[in-house]
């Protein structure tokens, strides 16, 4: 090879080396570019990272934001829920209430009305009430005008009562006159007759008709000739028949007196017997009245004890004998036992 071409070999090795140098430094430059461009876009991935955390970090607050918000919203639901239930029991009192306020101003309208009532009822129970002293003054002033009347009819009572025990007192005194060996037997029989009576329990009046009855029980004797009366010794047949004429003879004179208590039957019945076995009818038990067999028992009771002008007296214990002897045969059972146990067990006494 010649000098000329391998200088031409030269240059054209330089040229070749210098393309290549060239071309190297281009490729240089454009990895320049390429790491700058490398650079930029790390710088910008970075950034973007950064922005990224940011997005983050918000979207996570708001979550949490979110959640709070979830909570306070079920918060206030079941606040709301709680409400609503209270507004609902509310409610439900409420229409208690008005059903207890309707019932109440029912109750309240009824009690006005029986108020009402209550007051017209005492409205008429005052007015009759008034009426009622109007009429009680009234009646107070009659029963006044009574009382007066009465205490009047009582005096004038009284007074005709004592003429009448007078007048009764003058017909014994009579009797006991017409036989003065009996004097004083018929106020005695009516004494033992009134003590018998009060035992069988005999109201006042009752033993002021016994008293009576005692008095005048022998008036019909007054028809009887004193010398029959007063005979001594025994008497016939027919003085002894005109006796017993007494029991009718009384009756007749004292029925037509008007006596409260039936003193013309006790005359007419004193010497009845409860076995038949007296006169003038032949009576019998309670066919005979109480009264007249109480005279009975104490009739005999006076005449034995006493003094008679046909023999002496035969004493109180004789007399006793002589009824307990009779006792349910011709005299009261009930009234003998107690003329008994008056003179044996309560030391009675036939008056003097
Ligand atoms: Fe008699």
């Amino acid at each position: 090879m010649h000098a000329a071409e391998l200088v031409v070999a030269n240059r054209a090795l330089a040229f070749e080396n210098a393309e290549k140098e060239k071309r190297a430094a281009e490729l240089l430059i454009a990895n320049a570019e390429l790491a700058f461009q490398n650079a930029e876009k790390e710088k910008r991935a970075a950034e973007l990272v950064l922005a990224n955390t940011e997005l983050a970090f918000q979207n996570a607050e708001k979550e949490k934001r979110a959640a709070e918000l979830v909570i306070a919203n079920r918060e206030l639901a079941f606040q709301n829920a709680e409400k609503e239930k209270r507004a609902a029991e509310l409610a439900v009192a409420n229409k208690e209430l008005i059903v207890q306020n309707e019932e109440k101003e029912r109750r309240a309208a009824e009690l006005v009305v029986a108020n009402k009532e209550l007051a017209y009822q005492n409205a008429e129970k005052e007015k009759r009430a008034a009426e009622l002293a109007i009429a009680n003054i009234e009646l107070a002033f009659q029963n006044a005008e009574k009382g007066k009347r009465t205490a009047e009819l009582v005096a004038a009572n009284e007074a005709l009562h004592g003429a009448l025990m007078n007048t009764v007192r003058v017909a014994m005194i009579l009797s006991e006159l017409r036989d003065p060996y009996t004097a004083g037997h018929e106020r005695r029989v009516a004494e033992v007759a009134v003590a018998i009576g009060a035992e069988l329990g005999f109201d006042k009046s009752r033993l002021e008709g016994l008293r009576v009855a005692g008095y005048l029980h022998d008036v019909g004797k007054m028809i009887i000739p004193a010398e029959i009366l007063s005979k001594p010794g025994g008497l016939s047949a027919i003085e002894y028949s005109l006796i017993k004429q007494h029991a009718q003879a009384g009756h007749d004179v004292l029925k037509v007196v008007d006596f409260p208590w039936p003193i013309a039957g006790i005359a007419l019945q004193h010497h009845e017997r409860m076995d038949g076995s007296g006169y003038p009818q032949g009576l019998k038990g309670d066919g005979i009245l109480i009264e007249a067999r109480i005279l009975a028992v104490a009739d005999t009771i006076e005449a034995m004890s006493s003094h008679r002008p046909y023999r002496a007296a035969l004493g109180i214990a004789a007399a006793l004998a002589e009824i307990e002897r009779g006792r349910a045969i011709t005299y009261d059972a009930t009234v003998v036992d107690v003329c008994l146990q008056l003179f044996r067990e309560n030391g009675y006494r036939i008056p003097e």
